[in-house]
């Protein structure tokens, strides 16, 4: 985020109601509570904003189907949005729905700021509509004759209805790109805007007749027409924020950062600014897309049947196993596939031998040798081999330390993580180069054994910091088990030698990460 702002604004997009919460959907929300976590233990004050989106066709149909009142559907599956979010331990600050009253009452004064700047005018027109993505598109953007991301054929529509000026934007939007060259990150999605807003672009329809759907927010201006859902949706990151933080909205919206993935960025890259800027608004700050998770070789879809749900991960296997996952799988931008085999493969390998088995070795030892007391660091000089041995741990954690802000800043959460796992090998590989389990065998060197231990259960202390914004419950549990107060990133670790009080006495070894055995699943 640009430099250090002290306030700041994140979301995930408005997720629509005619699903329920699934993998993808889990993927945005968690990469932004990792960082709502991580800014504010930076000392931000951070706005993190999530909901659902409500209106449209797509949600009137899928009540149709359900056999119920579209505010009725939208109720129920807001809910469900919202507790899941809650049992995921999802650290928003604010939950907004696009029927909220405050939102349906921004988005019509905002219709009526632009159409009074003669920003909207009436017209017929017919277009190539999908119901999925709740747009129409150009002959250009279809394939084969369908919307590339439905692999459906599109409905032609034909009506009249009031439209945006968009393309009288579209000058001031490249204006923007190329003076903002981060407005878009990764770069590769930013290419692909402005090459979109190499072409023409043409306005935007944003009414449907109430004849055909009455399920949105009436326009002010027309009552026989609501407002297009997209109109109506991208409104909630200001609304939500004017709402909910009053006359700080505009210090926090310096840095609205909207996280979001490849298939709404026209949406938020085009039809959102231009927006803004009728609107009299400030643009927001940074756009960051991020690529899909497929689910092996296919698309994720309730049809295929193959739809990851996130309670059912945490019941499974835990929230942070899954978070750790999702965080150290995907590099941002990229697409993904999600596979069990994969998942199996990184529980076993980075969670329960890794993570998991270094925290119970060392405290096992610690509890074997010393009854769980901290010892004090010998009073005899440490031999330089040994001396050697213990600044390798040190560097490890001092260059995560510094290279994990870093690298969360710029959303490399699985390079961030790989880091962190460097640190934890380190400690790994200090504990066969030092043997502790062998020196312990001779009581001279019961002094050396007890400084080992010492450095290990610091070392722990700092992966408990460096990994408190990934993995809040496994930062949490090992805090607990060291018998220590719950760590944050940010907080400056005591020096080394100095973490514990004398006579500290750390906890008995639990299971963290139970190894998945295969063919139990
Ligand atoms: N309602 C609109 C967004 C309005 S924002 C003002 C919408 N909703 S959605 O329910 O379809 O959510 C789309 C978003 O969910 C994606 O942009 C992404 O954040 C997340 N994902 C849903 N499926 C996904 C994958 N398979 N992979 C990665 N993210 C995905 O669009």
């Amino acid at each position: 985020m640009t430099g250090k702002p002290s306030t700041i604004e994140l979301t995930t997009p408005l997720y629509y109601v005619n699903a329920e919460p699934h993998l993808g959907h889990t993927y945005t929300t968690v990469i932004v509570d990792t960082l709502a976590r991580f800014h504010r233990s930076m000392g931000r004050e951070v706005f993190f904003l999530t909901g659902t989106d409500e209106h449209g066709d797509k949600i009137a149909r899928a009540a149709e189907a359900a056999g119920c009142e579209p505010r009725e559907y939208a109720d129920r599956v807001s809910d469900i949005f919202r507790s899941t979010w809650d049992e995921c331990s999802i650290s928003y600050d604010h939950f907004v729905r696009t029927t909220d009253s405050y939102h349906v009452d921004f988005v019509r004064e905002v219709l009526t700021r632009v159409n009074d700047a003669g920003d909207i005018y009436f017209d017929s027109y017919g277009g190539n509509y999908c119901t999925g993505c709740e747009r129409f598109y150009t002959d250009r953007e279809l394939v084969d004759g369908k919307c590339p991301d439905h692999e459906l054929e599109p409905e032609w529509i034909e009506e009249q209805n009031y439209f945006f000026k968009l393309s009288a934007y579209q000058q001031r939007l490249l204006d923007h790109l190329h003076d903002n060259p981060d407005f878009i990150r990764p770069e590769g999605y930013r290419n692909e805007v402005l090459s979109l807003l190499g072409e023409p672009l043409e306005d935007l329809c944003i009414s449907r007749p109430t004849s055909r759907l009455d399920w949105g927010i009436p326009l002010p201006f027309d009552d026989d027409y609501v407002t297009y859902v997209w109109f109506d949706a991208l409104l909630n990151y200001r609304a939500a924020l004017e709402f909910a933080r009053g006359d700080k909205a505009d210090k926090f919206w310096q840095n609205a950062n909207h996280f979001i993935a490849k298939d709404i960025l026209k949406p938020h890259a085009v039809f959102w600014p231009a927006m803004l800027m009728a609107a009299g608004l400030p643009l927001y700050d940074r756009l960051n897309v991020h690529g899909y998770w497929n689910m092996g070789e296919s698309k994720m879809s309730k049809s295929l049947g193959n739809v990851i749900r996130p309670l059912e991960m945490k019941e499974r296997f835990g929230l942070d196993s899954f978070r750790y996952f999702l965080l150290r799988e995907m590099s941002f931008g990229s697409d993904s596939s999600f596979t069990e085999d994969a998942f199996v493969r990184r529980f076993n390998g980075d969670l329960s031998n890794g993570l998991g088995n270094l925290v119970s070795r060392v405290l096992s030892m610690q509890n074997k040798y010393f009854d769980g007391l901290l010892q004090a660091p010998a009073d005899e000089d440490t031999s330089a081999e040994d001396t050697a041995a213990d600044a390798t741990v040190h560097a490890a954690f001092e260059k995560a330390e510094q290279r994990v802000p870093e690298l969360l800043e710029g959303l490399s959460f699985h390079l961030a993580l790989e880091e962190a796992w460097h640190a934890l090998a380190a400690c790994d590989k200090y504990i066969v180069d030092t043997a502790p389990f062998k020196l312990y065998k001779d009581e001279s060197k019961h002094g050396r054994v007890g400084e080992i231990l010492l450095l290990l259960c610091e070392a722990l202390l700092h992966a408990a910091r460096l990994l408190a914004p990934f993995m809040p419950d496994s930062s949490a549990a090992i805090s607990r088990l060291l018998n220590t107060e719950p760590v944050e990133m940010a907080e400056p670790p005591p020096a080394w030698g100095t973490a514990f009080e004398p006579g500290h006495r750390v906890g008995k070894p639990e299971p963290l990460f139970p190894r998945i055995e295969i063919d139990k699943q």
